[in-house]
């Protein structure tokens, strides 16, 4: 079985089985049935952030679970989705039965349950400011856990999901709050020229919506997995060491002692932009994206990658960290070995 539209980057690469789960019953069978028979298991949601280099060599299930529930209480809508809905269709859901919140986060490609692995976010925003819980299927005793956001530990671009239960969860369900009373997020730079008072969370929505399509491309159109590094936090010092080399240098204050630097800037600025390996290659809009330019293989992509760390470490002494997940023929592996 073909996994090339499975995943955004649209690498081609097979698997021995292959199941799409439509309702939960089926897709604990599958999981369940793997771990006992200590197969090697892959689930998938939208594919949006795996970079797959081999053949798989087990089962991969495609989650496709369906289903949003509403209750409402006087100052909250709570809402409990289930993991296979489309990420962008539950924002757009949202908004058309007036329960704005979520507009920052529009157009993140996606499904609902890889929403907390990585802590999704964008323009200001991310899932953990909405999560109430999210349940998930434990793989080592069988059981369904549910965990408050608390719980799941997250930060940017990172969960539990990503540390302790990595390989022993599968997300089955998510529980959001949107607070009836709407607070327009209005932090990010492009978001700030929006008048606040004929405001509508449909401006929000189509102004990130326009944003997004101008700088990331469409993985429809032109395979990637949206960012491929995270944005380095470096201390205050080192910052200011690199400013003064690189005076139009990017970055963003996370605390008194530290600096997140834009890893776009670091890389477009080491004049990396276009290039390429193989059919991999640096966006020219954008280059904290990777594209598959023309059949790129997983090793295309990930040697572009480990050039691109090697290229930054060397100029500006910051090692950037890979965000998708690297999948190999049985699991999830290091960049360095693939
Ligand atoms: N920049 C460059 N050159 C580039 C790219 C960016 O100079 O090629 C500069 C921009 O000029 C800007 C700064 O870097 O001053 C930040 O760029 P941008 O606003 O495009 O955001 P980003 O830091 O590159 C992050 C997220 C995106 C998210 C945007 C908007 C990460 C790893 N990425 O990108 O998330 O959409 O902010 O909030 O944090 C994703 O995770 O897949 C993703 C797309």
């Amino acid at each position: 079985y073909s996994l090339a539209t499975h995943n955004t980057l649209g690498i081609d690469v097979s698997c021995e089985h292959l199941i799409k789960a439509t309702d939960e019953l089926q897709l604990i069978d599958t999981c369940l049935d793997a771990a006992n028979k200590k197969r090697p298991l892959l689930a998938i949601g939208g594919g949006s952030n795996i970079v797959l280099t081999d053949s798989f060599k087990g089962i991969v299930v495609l989650i496709a679970t369906k289903g949003i529930n509403v209750v409402e209480d006087q100052d909250c809508f709570h809402l409990s989705v289930a993991a296979g809905e489309n990420w962008h269709e539950l924002v757009q859901f949202c908004l058309t039965h007036n329960m704005p919140g979520l507009e920052n986060l529009a157009l993140i490609p996606g499904s609902v349950g890889a929403a907390p692995i990585q802590n999704i976010g964008a323009y200001g925003a991310d899932f953990s400011q909405f999560c109430e819980w999210v349940e998930y299927l434990d793989l080592t005793t069988g059981e369904r856990v549910r965990l408050d956001a608390e719980q799941c530990l997250f930060d940017y671009r990172d969960s539990i999901f990503k540390s302790t239960l990595k390989d022993k969860a599968v997300i089955l369900n998510v529980g959001l709050r949107l607070e009836k009373e709407w607070r327009p997020n209005l932090s990010y730079g492009p978001l700030q020229q929006l008048s606040a008072t004929t405001l509508t969370p449909t401006m929000i929505f189509d102004c990130i919506c326009a944003t997004r399509s101008s700088k990331l491309p469409d993985p429809a159109a032109l395979g990637n997995v949206g960012s491929f590094f995270k944005n380095p936090i470096v201390s205050s010092e080192h910052f200011t060491q690199l400013q003064q080399e690189y005076p139009a240098i990017v970055g963003y204050p996370v605390n008194v002692d530290k600096v997140k630097l834009a890893a776009g800037w670091l890389i477009e600025n080491a004049g990396l932009k276009g290039h390429a390996i193989g059919g991999a290659a640096i966006h020219l809009k954008q280059a904290l994206v990777i594209v598959n330019v023309d059949k790129a293989t997983g090793a295309d992509v990930c040697t572009l990658a480990r050039e691109v760390i090697q290229r930054v470490n060397q100029i500006y002494s910051v090692y950037l960290e890979v965000e998708p997940r690297i999948i190999g023929a049985v699991g999830e592996r290091e960049l360095n070995d693939a």
